[in-house]
């Protein structure tokens, strides 16, 4: 895959599957630019680990809807046009019905579909009213496994990838005409520092066996399905969903 002279902007890229993802694009030829929230130190760092010259680094709260057309344009200032947009970032609020507050699970509901949905479908409206004056473009969302099997712990974080996943086979059809495709990669469990900060042992293990691999995901090969949809060729996955879940869990 090359992606010489491709502008790739990715939001949620100070860490994680969105630096892994910035890394494997830079690595690749394109020109990145990583979007963050408030973790200036790891955008930094992972900003000096990405080969080659001119990336650069768009720090914007998108869950505010104001901020997703100012991340578009500020992209489009720097670098000309937008190829490619990856709607990467995301959170998960535990908020199990049967222990929290009324407040909490309304703030959980709320503050998940902000960031997850909302952003993702507002940045997409952006790049792909910037995608049609330029001949076209891909977008590439990275949903969840568990927008399939189900989220008890977190049903927001569920349902908001479930959501993601429609919402992209939508655009599939509205934006084919105009040369724009849209994938999606729903990864399972990743090995991300969140998975780090977040599991007791006894999670981790339990997580482990989860899969006949034995391992979670690592973020290089989320990264890999997330390449594959933006490349050249593969125009016609358009509104695909492709699972990176070790077989974790599987649907017909
Ligand atoms: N890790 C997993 O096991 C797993 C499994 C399935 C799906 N996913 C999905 O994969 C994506 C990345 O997950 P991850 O584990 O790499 O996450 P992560 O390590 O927690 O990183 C999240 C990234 O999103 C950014 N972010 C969060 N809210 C934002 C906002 N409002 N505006 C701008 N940036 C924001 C963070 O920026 P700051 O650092 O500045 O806060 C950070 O760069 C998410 O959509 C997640 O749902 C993850």
């Amino acid at each position: 895959m090359d992606f010489s002279n491709k502008n790739v902007l990715i939001t949620g890229a100070s860490r994680g599957i969105g630096k892994a993802t910035a890394l494997a694009f830079a690595e690749k030829g394109a020109m990145v630019g990583l979007n963050f929230r408030s973790n200036v130190t790891d955008a930094e760092k992972t900003l000096a680990e990405l080969t080659g010259e001119g990336h650069q680094l768009f720090q914007k709260d998108i869950s505010k809807k104001e901020n997703t057309k100012q991340l578009v344009d500020d992209f489009i200032t720097a670098y000309g046009r937008l190829d490619i947009l990856v709607n990467n970032a995301g959170i998960s609020i535990f908020h199990e019905v049967d222990k929290v507050d009324f407040d909490h699970w309304t703030h959980a509901w709320e503050d998940t579909f902000k960031t997850n949905l909302f952003a993702a479908a507002n940045l997409s409206y952006w790049a792909a009213k910037a995608m049609m004056k330029t001949g076209g473009g891909r977008i590439v969302n990275v949903s969840s496994r568990g927008s399939f099997r189900g989220e008890p712990t977190k049903p927001a974080y569920g349902a908001s990838k479930a959501a993601l996943n429609a919402m992209s086979q939508s655009l599939a059809k509205k934006l084919a005409p105009h040369n724009i495709y849209i994938g999606v990669v729903a990864p399972g469990f990743t090995e991300t520092e969140m998975a780090a900060e977040t599991l007791t042992p006894v999670e981790r293990e339990n997580l482990l066996r989860e899969s006949p691999f034995k391992r979670m995901a690592q973020p290089k090969e989320v990264a890999h399905a997330v390449l594959f949809l933006a490349s050249e060729g593969a125009e016609y996955c358009s509104g695909t969903i492709i699972d990176v879940n070790g077989a974790s869990y599987l649907r017909s």
